[in-house]
């Protein structure tokens, strides 16, 4: 696709990273797992994810937005909440991407609040160099420079989900 600078992660290698964060999952846990997917960007990378994980898993989904404003704090609003009580259970919630750790260090405290047993994250790719609060992602695909990406689930202006990589969009559509 034109509007495409270049190409980062094939969907080959996005697969074959799930086969080891799958196998890494399934050693890690012994029984159910929630695993808890955020609108709309973790839909293909988890839909890849959860059938190399050989656990008995329920899915669920999470929609939220997020506002920087002018603190550093910021502000995540739940627009859609979870179907099961987090209760007790072991819970592994699956992002497209960190980039200020905000959404997640948030939607972490929150379903540890609810009483969860557990609660671990699941990342198909950082930008560690964004960071402006501490988010601890056991499992994360790849780790990538401070470059807008788009595909695999990602946007610009909802567009390029659909894109079976992840890749460098080119200046020229924002510009
Ligand atoms: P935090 O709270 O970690 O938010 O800042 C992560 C969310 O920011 C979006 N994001 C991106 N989306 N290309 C995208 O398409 C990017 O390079 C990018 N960086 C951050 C994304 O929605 C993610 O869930
Ligand atoms: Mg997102």
């Amino acid at each position: 696709m034109k509007e495409i600078e270049s190409i980062l992660y094939t969907e080959e290698v996005i697969k074959e990273k799930c086969y080891e964060l799958g196998k890494k999952i399934s050693e890690d846990y012994s029984g159910e797992l929630l695993v808890v997917g955020i609108l709309k960007g973790a839909v293909p990378f988890m839909a890849e994810l959860i059938k190399r994980i050989d656990l008995p898993i329920i899915i669920d989904f999470m929609d939220v937005s997020s506002y920087e404003g002018t603190t550093t704090s910021g502000e995540v609003r739940i627009l859609k909440d979870l179907e099961f009580r987090v209760e007790g259970r072991d819970v592994l919630i699956v992002e497209d991407i960190i980039d200020t750790g905000l959404t997640l260090s948030y939607l972490t405290e929150v379903i540890k609040k609810r009483g969860a047993k557990s609660v671990e994250i699941c990342s198909m790719l950082t930008k560690p160099k964004r960071r402006k609060v501490y988010v601890n992602a056991k499992y994360v695909g790849f780790e990538i420079d401070d470059k807008f990406v788009v595909g695999y689930g990602m946007d610009y202006n909802e567009k390029y989900r659909n894109l079976p990589y992840v890749g460098i969009l080119s200046e020229s559509v924002y510009k």
